[in-house]
C-alpha cells in the first residue's frame, strides 16, 4: 500500500474561492499590511504570493518593504501608526527580520487584533486556553485543516511535532493537544527520536533538514505533514524523505506543494475574520 497525497492546493483553492464569494457578497474590503525588511529572497517570493492571493480574493493589501538596516525603533513605529489606522484590519511582519532586531519585540507591538498571523503572545496565550478569540497561527492552522480532510476525529492519538519553533513547532502542539491528542515535541537535543517518531500515527516534520526523516521513523497508516522547505543541488526537499515514507504512511504532504498553500489560504481567512472583529464588537 502507498499513501494518499493531502492536496493542500486543492483545499487551499477552495477556502479561497469560498472566501472570494464571501467577502463580495458581504460588500466588505478587509485590508492587510505587510512589512517586509531587507531582501531575502524566500522571504520576498512569499510576500509577492501573500499580496497575490490578497488581491484574488477583493482584500487590499498594503506592503512596506524596509531596508536591512532600519532600527527597532523605526519599524515600531510604522506597526504604531498601522495599529492606529482603522482602515488597516491585519498586520503581518514577514520573518526572519535582521539580526539586530528582536522578533518577539516587533511582534508584541502588533495590536493582539489585528495580528492575523497569530505571534503575539496574548494571541498564544488564547489558543493555550483554547478560547476561540484567538488567531491561529497560518501554517498550524492550515495543518490542522488539512489533516481534518480526511480524519475528523484526532481524539487519542499519538502526534509527534519535530521541531519546537514558535511558528510551527509550538503552536502545532498546541492545537492538536486542544483535539485531545498525544503530544510529543521532539527537537535537536531529543534522544531516539526514531524510536518516538515510529509510535506517531501524526508526524509533523518541521526540522529544516533535507530528507532527514527516513522511512524507518514512519508508523505503517501514518499521517505525514512535510513542513520542510529546503534548498538543496537537487532542488527543493522536504524534511521527509518522500519516497520512503510514501510507502508506509496512509496519507502524506508532498514537497513542495505541501503546507504553503494552506499557510496563505489561513492568512486570508485570519484578515477576513479580523475584519469582522473589529467592525462588529
Ligand atoms: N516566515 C516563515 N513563515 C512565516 C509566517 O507564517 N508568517 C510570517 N510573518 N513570516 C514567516
Amino acid at each position: 500500500m502507498t499513501a494518499q497525497i493531502l492536496d493542500s492546493k486543492q483545499l487551499a483553492q477552495q477556502i479561497r474561492t469560498e472566501l472570494k464569494q464571501k467577502i463580495y457578497d458581504s460588500q466588505i474590503t478587509p485590508e492587510l499590511a505587510v512589512i517586509i525588511v531587507g531582501n531575502d529572497p524566500a522571504s520576498e517570493i512569499y510576500v509577492r504570493s501573500k499580496e497575490k492571493a490578497c488581491q484574488e480574493v477583493g482584500i487590499k493589501v498594503e506592503t512596506y518593504r524596509l531596508t536591512q538596516d532600519i532600527s527597532a525603533e523605526e519599524l515600531k513605529e510604522l506597526i504604531d501608526l498601522l495599529n492606529n489606522d482603522r482602515n488597516i484590519n491585519g498586520i503581518l511582519v514577514q520573518l526572519p527580520l535582521p539580526k539586530h532586531i528582536n522578533p518577539q519585540e516587533i511582534l508584541t507591538r502588533i495590536k493582539p487584533e489585528k495580528d492575523v498571523d497569530g505571534f503575539h503572545p496574548l494571541n498564544t496565550g488564547l489558543i493555550i486556553q483554547k478560547q476561540p478569540a484567538a488567531f491561529s497561527p497560518c501554517t498550524p492552522k492550515g495543518i490542522l485543516r488539512l489533516i481534518h480532510t480526511v480524519k475528523q476525529d484526532l481524539s487519542g492519538l499519538n502526534a509527534v511535532i519535530i521541531g519546537r519553533s514558535q511558528i510551527v513547532g509550538l503552536p502545532v502542539s498546541h492545537l492538536l493537544l486542544n483535539e485531545n491528542c498525544t503530544v510529543t515535541i521532539a527537537h535537536s537535543k531529543t534522544k531516539n527520536l526514531s524510536e518516538i517518531c515510529k509510535k506517531a500515527d501524526i508526524l509533523i516534520a518541521s526540522v529544516g533538514k533535507a530528507e532527514f526523516i527516513t522511512g524507518e521513523f514512519i508508523k505503517p497508516e501514518a499521517i505525514v505533514i512535510d513542513v520542510g522547505i529546503n534548498r538543496t543541488s537537487n532542488g527543493i526537499k522536504g524534511d521527509v524523505k518522500f519516497a520512503e515514507a510514501y510507502e508506509k504512511a496512509a496519507y502524506i504532504t508532498p514537497v513542495p506543494g505541501g503546507v504553503g498553500p494552506m499557510t496563505i489560504a489561513m492568512l486570508l481567512e485570519n484578515t477576513y475574520e479580523a475584519f469582522f472583529k473589529q467592525n462588529h464588537s
